[in-house]
């Protein structure tokens, strides 16, 4: 494809997104597409002739969009927000285009020095510590993993240079809750500490927060026994409640050890570009590494994820090679971000997240967090004032977790009476709405009992959305 074909058919694929988008509140929010259904559309062999666009086009409304589940949608509140701003996919789009090779500073230069400067406007839009510095990475799993090799790296004073864990006398320990996302346990396992060293440490029962005297127990604990605590992973906005864990008393436990604390706030980081909301991190300055998505809640187009760290020399020494062939005159002037994570080539992502701040501007972007904020304030208000409804944690972000629990259900002191039925029940109605299209919800587990998250916060989700929601969810518990 030349330039000109290119021209022609990009215009055609720029109208077809507009028109998508514009449609996307009458298509089903889930996916209504069986398994293999997608894959059995699709030919078996490549083709050997070239087609025309409007053929893939055509594919694209018949095969693709049927085949997705519409996280854009305004009555999506599943898992969490996965927004994708339009003026970020234009940044996307532009790297693309652009075709550029990040594999050193010399390889693009204009690729490292706007990811610094993109790192350091969100550092300051999100007022974390002056002196950290941040990378884009694709995820927060990634992120994770990157802290957890530094934290073991820092632990063993660089064993990666001699017999790595292996040359260990005492194994490394890892803490965090049972609330973590499931990417901190695989960064831990994948790390080579082990899941046997990985503990979970107590929550307090109401806010499921990480307690901090649990975690103190257990440091001591593995330190009496001859264990050597390498890291803490606290969660600032848990992905099942958005929990937070306090950092301010964590910072200190986690330093008297010298354990290595990275913060995981993939889902809250957004929030913290709302003064009114840096409460979260409360002594986040005492932290060794953050990780926070700008792809969720933000609204930057997966994928795209901020790591920061405290100090990136230690970083670049545990991640840095330097083969001849990506030697340069610059080197020791420039950041050269192959060595702050795994991946050689990287995506000029950093465009997006410029295109995203200039485009929409920080201040539209804080009014539709608190936007969001206040409607899951709203929907948690009218759970809990109508009798058989509950929320189960407290709503310290944009997420509601509730239950809908029928006469005979639980008992006066709130003690369940069939935890079969009644899980049943919550799964019963969640499918029927989920089914139904018209909104999505998730299903998840809290305290072994079976609850619905309410996730608030897609880009177009206004109050009458959450308004709709709401008689919804009444509807289904009627009539599934
Ligand atoms: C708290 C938390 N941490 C980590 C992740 C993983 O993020 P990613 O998909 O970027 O790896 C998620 C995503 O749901 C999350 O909610």
């Amino acid at each position: 494809m030349g330039p000109e074909e290119f021209r022609a058919a990009g215009h055609e694929l720029i109208d077809w997104i507009a028109d998508y988008r514009g449609r996307i509140p009458q298509l089903p929010v889930q996916a209504q597409v069986a398994p293999g259904e997608v894959a059995g559309k699709l030919p078996s062999h490549a083709p050997e002739e070239a087609e025309p666009f409007s053929q893939v086009l055509a594919d694209l409304d018949g095969i693709v969009v049927p085949g997705v589940t519409q996280v854009q949608h305004p009555r999506h509140f599943g898992w969490f927000p996965s927004n994708a701003s339009l003026a970020s996919v234009l940044g996307d789009l532009a790297a693309s285009g652009l075709g550029s090779l990040g594999i050193t500073w010399q390889s693009a230069p204009a690729l490292t020095e706007v990811e610094e400067v993109m790192a350091e406007w969100l550092r300051e839009l999100t007022a974390l510590p002056a002196s950290w510095k941040g990378v884009i990475s694709d995820s927060a799993s990634s992120a994770c993993l990157v802290a957890m090799l530094a934290a073991r790296e820092r632990a063993t004073d660089y064993s990666k240079a001699r017999g790595g864990l292996q040359s260990q006398s005492a194994p490394l320990t890892v803490y965090t809750t049972a609330h973590a996302h499931s990417s901190v346990p695989k960064a831990v396992a994948l790390a080579g500490y082990g899941l046997g060293n990985l503990r979970f440490i107590d929550v307090d029962p109401v806010t499921y927060a990480m307690r901090p005297e649990a975690l103190a127990a257990a440091l001591a604990a593995d330190v009496a026994a001859g264990l050597r605590p390498a890291a803490v992973v606290a969660s600032v906005g848990t992905t099942g409640t958005t929990a937070v864990d306090p950092l301010a008393q964590i910072v200190p436990l986690a330093r008297r050890h010298g354990a290595w604390l990275h913060v995981d706030a993939a889902m809250a980081g957004s929030a913290l570009m709302l003064p009114e909301m840096r409460w979260l991190v409360d002594g986040v300055e005492g932290a060794d590494s953050l990780a926070w998505n700008p792809h969720k809640w933000l609204g930057t187009v997966l994928d795209c994820s901020l790591l920061y760290v405290a100090d990136p020399d230690h970083l670049i020494r545990v991640m840095s090679t330097s083969p001849s062939y990506l030697r340069s005159a610059v080197d020791g002037e420039v950041t050269q971000y192959k060595d702050w994570g795994i991946p050689l080539g990287r995506r000029f992502r950093a465009l997006k997240l410029w295109f995203h701040l200039r485009l929409d501007g920080a201040e539209a972007i804080r009014a539709r967090l608190r936007r969001d904020l206040g409607n899951a304030r709203w929907l948690a208000e009218q759970v809990s004032s109508t009798p058989g409804w509950r929320v189960l944690a407290p709503v310290n972000l944009q997420t509601v977790v509730l239950r809908h629990e029928p006469p005979g259900a639980v008992s006066g002191t709130g003690a369940v009476l069939d935890a079969d039925a009644l899980n049943a029940h919550t799964l019963g109605w969640a499918d029927w709405v989920n089914a139904s299209g018209a909104a999505l919800v998730t299903p998840s587990v809290l305290d072994d009992m079976w609850s619905v998250r309410v996730s608030v916060g897609a880009e177009p989700t206004e109050r009458h959305d959450v308004e709709a929601l709401w008689r919804l969810l009444k509807e289904a518990v009627e009539s599934s």
